[in-house]
């Protein structure tokens, strides 16, 4: 019983040693750059949640549903209808706050890129808004825009890994 207790005490740590140095390090909430960066995270978990439906519906991996189209589309225009800048405190990028976040320190060395990208987003979302609801040939084209500009901030802008 105890032998198998430290050996596998000795196993944990071994697994330890070996695992990636991008894991996610724990954020400190009382701290309120880091509080910042949750919020941002948990802002993109709401975003990815509500897009996640629609580009199944999209790839025609989820039946496409009119009803709940239409509502991830609406709730992903409230979300981009948010003032986030609080959320994007200097001193928060992965640089000073190594393995907590993977936003790159480009988001304010190349201000107001961003912005674009952000608007670019926006932009999608509205038109995604817009023929949700019309039935899955109208929603095809709009998720593949939205999923561009996904990709159109995280390219530049955010660390593959933490
Ligand atoms: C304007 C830039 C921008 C746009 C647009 C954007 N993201 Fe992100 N996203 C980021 C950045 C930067 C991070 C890293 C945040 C951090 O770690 O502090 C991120 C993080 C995430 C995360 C991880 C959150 C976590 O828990 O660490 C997910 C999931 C995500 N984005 C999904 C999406 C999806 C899906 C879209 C499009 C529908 C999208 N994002 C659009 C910039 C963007």
């Amino acid at each position: 019983m105890k032998f198998t207790l430290v050996l596998s005490a000795v196993i944990t740590a071994l697994l330890m040693a070996v695992a990636p140095s991008s894991a996610r390090e724990p954020l400190n909430t009382k701290d309120p750059v880091e509080k910042a960066i949750k919020a941002r995270q948990s802002y993109y978990q709401v975003v990815s949640f509500n897009a996640g439906p629609l580009f199944g519906m999209a790839k025609g991996k989820v039946a496409y549903d009119a009803k709940k189209a239409q509502e991830f589309a609406n709730n992903l225009l409230a979300l981009t209808s948010m003032k986030n800048s609080a959320m994007w405190p200097k001193g928060s990028d992965n640089v000073a706050k190594k393995g907590k976040t993977r936003a790159l320190p480009a988001i304010w060395d190349t201000y107001p890129k961003v912005v674009e990208a952000s608007k670019a987003f926006g932009a999608a979302v509205k038109q995604l808004a817009s023929v949700a609801g019309n039935g899955a040939d109208a929603l095809k084209p709009a998720v593949g825009a939205l999923g561009k500009s996904c990709g159109g901030c995280h390219k530049p802008f955010r660390a593959k890994e933490f």
